[in-house]
């Protein structure tokens, strides 16, 4: 399971995450910050009628075994590089596949699931690497939907300086859609996640694409 190349800290920031695993559940938190962009996810896996899921960077496996459960799919991976957050995953369900490997090597056969899906991990992610993988698993025609945070001014700037790009990028929306589109795949919707919250306190985005 070789680590990502230019997400030179990652294996820190996985580490981190199995820390934090316990706490991550937390109720108020589940629902202001991750379930707006679940459930966008969830409408838009519904409307594809993909019967092969892969969630990437799945965490705790909230949204996979939501997923799983919700829709009834044939298959559901969960997929992780934290050992720790895939433990909490594994009590949530034991009808998703968990799966812990890095995003940019997941270890699944070649066009064997119909969608990827990933909430506010793929800044974590090395981005052509990952996509060049998300791409190698799908099979033509299959969805594609990740939703990260689009950090806008200053904040953003401070978030992004190049010393903590060995932990994190995250991509604008307009990089979002280059990325994509230099992977081969094609850009259907991207909006605003559907949430409660004013956007300016958590400003994500869903990109939406199909692989060519
Ligand atoms: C903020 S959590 C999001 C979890 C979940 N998707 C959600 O929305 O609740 C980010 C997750 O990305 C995972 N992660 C970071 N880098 C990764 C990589 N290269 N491959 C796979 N998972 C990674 C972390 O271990 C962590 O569980």
């Amino acid at each position: 399971m070789p680590a990502p190349t230019t997400r030179t800290l990652n294996d820190l920031v996985t580490e981190g995450w199995s820390r934090l695993a316990r706490l991550y559940n937390f109720p108020i938190m589940q629902r202001l910050a991750y379930q707006p962009p679940q459930d966008d996810i969830i409408a838009r896996l519904k409307l594809s009628g993909a019967q092969r899921i892969a969630d990437v960077g799945c965490g705790t496996g909230i949204m996979a075994a939501r997923i799983q459960r919700e829709l009834r799919p044939e298959v559901v991976y969960g997929c992780d590089a934290s050992p720790g957050m895939l433990q909490q995953a594994k009590s949530r369900s034991t009808h998703v596949h968990w799966i812990n490997r890095h995003a940019e090597n997941l270890g699944l056969p070649d066009n064997s699931v119909d969608a990827v899906v990933s909430t506010h991990a793929f800044h974590f992610f090395d981005h052509a690497p990952a996509l060049a993988e998300f791409h190698r698993i799908l099979t033509p025609g299959g969805l594609l939907a990740i939703v990260l945070n689009n950090p806008t001014g200053k904040f953003a700037k401070a978030l992004q300086p190049q010393a903590v790009r060995g932990l994190a990028y995250f991509p604008t929306p307009a990089e979002m859609r280059t990325l994509i589109t230099a992977a081969g795949f094609t850009i259907t919707a991207q909006h605003p996640v559907h949430r409660p919250l004013p956007p300016a306190l958590i400003p994500d985005i869903l990109t939406v694409a199909r692989r060519n």
